[in-house]
């Protein structure tokens, strides 16, 4: 897949609601086999974070299958945590799982009261989302002033020799073995393609204090393929 052919893409909320749409049944064993099971550890670790801001009102948008909204019912016990997708075949299986709040909703949209949430989670969403810019002023919207922004998503390791070894995995091993999983190449070969376009570090960095929020925080996982970006919203902004 070309670059300007993930860009449109990207640029296409229609193409990424079906591709997840396609995929949804098989969306969390591929997760799991794919990442070794530290997706486990991650969306805990995310959990563990956001916990020690003791939010009553968390939001978990693009939720999916709704794994991160289950952590974080975990791990704040007191809070209500309401999830969001636009993408109702995942929000099924997020309802198979339990998840007791659950809304069908664009990111980019959301149908909630400014400032109606003291923390909010996306994981892996922001980067299929059709203007990043965008969608972060839009949590920015619904996040009380001093809410607290959580950002997981996928990156490429630091270290240039792991990183190359890194990108023959992500373009080629794992859109052939996710293909077995899923019956979708397309989606994987799409997932490979939108990690290299995604800001990460300093640009990412960039990106989210320019939509209003302060006390940017990075923490990678894995070496660098994944990690966490937290931020604050700045108290006096809109
Ligand atoms: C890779 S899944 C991540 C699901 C979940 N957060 C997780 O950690 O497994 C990406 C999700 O983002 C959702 N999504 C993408 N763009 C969206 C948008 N504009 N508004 C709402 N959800 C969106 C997709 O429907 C999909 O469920």
């Amino acid at each position: 897949m070309s670059a300007i052919e993930t860009s449109l893409k990207q640029q296409n909320p229609g193409f990424v609601c079906r591709t997840f749409a396609a995929i949804a049944g098989r969306y969390d064993l591929a997760n799991h086999l794919l990442s070794g099971g530290f997706d486990f550890l991650w969306r805990a670790k995310a959990a563990r974070l956001i916990a020690q801001a003791r939010p009553a009102r968390v939001l978990d948008l693009a939720t999916g299958s709704g794994d991160l909204a289950r952590a974080l019912g975990k791990h704040c016990p007191d809070a209500q945590i309401v999830g969001a997708d636009f993408c109702l075949p995942m929000l099924q299986v997020a309802r198979k799982k339990s998840v007791p709040s659950l809304v069908q909703a664009d990111g980019l949209r959301l149908p909630f009261r400014d400032r109606s949430f003291d923390a909010l989670t996306v994981a892996f969403g922001l980067r299929n989302m059709a203007a990043w810019d965008g969608a972060l002023r839009e949590m920015h919207r619904v996040l009380r002033p001093g809410g607290m922004l959580l950002v997981m998503d996928f990156s490429l390791p630091e270290f240039l020799p792991l990183r190359a070894i890194y990108r023959r995995y992500l373009h080629h091993v794992l859109p052939a073995f996710a293909a077995a999983v899923t019956g979708n190449k397309e989606a994987y070969e799409y997932l490979g393609e939108s990690i290299e376009s995604f800001p990460r570090g300093a640009e990412m960095r960039t990106l989210i204090e320019g939509c209003g929020f302060s006390g940017f925080q990075a923490r990678p996982l894995c070496l660098g393929v994944a990690c966490i970006y937290t931020a604050r919203r700045v108290e006096n902004r809109g």
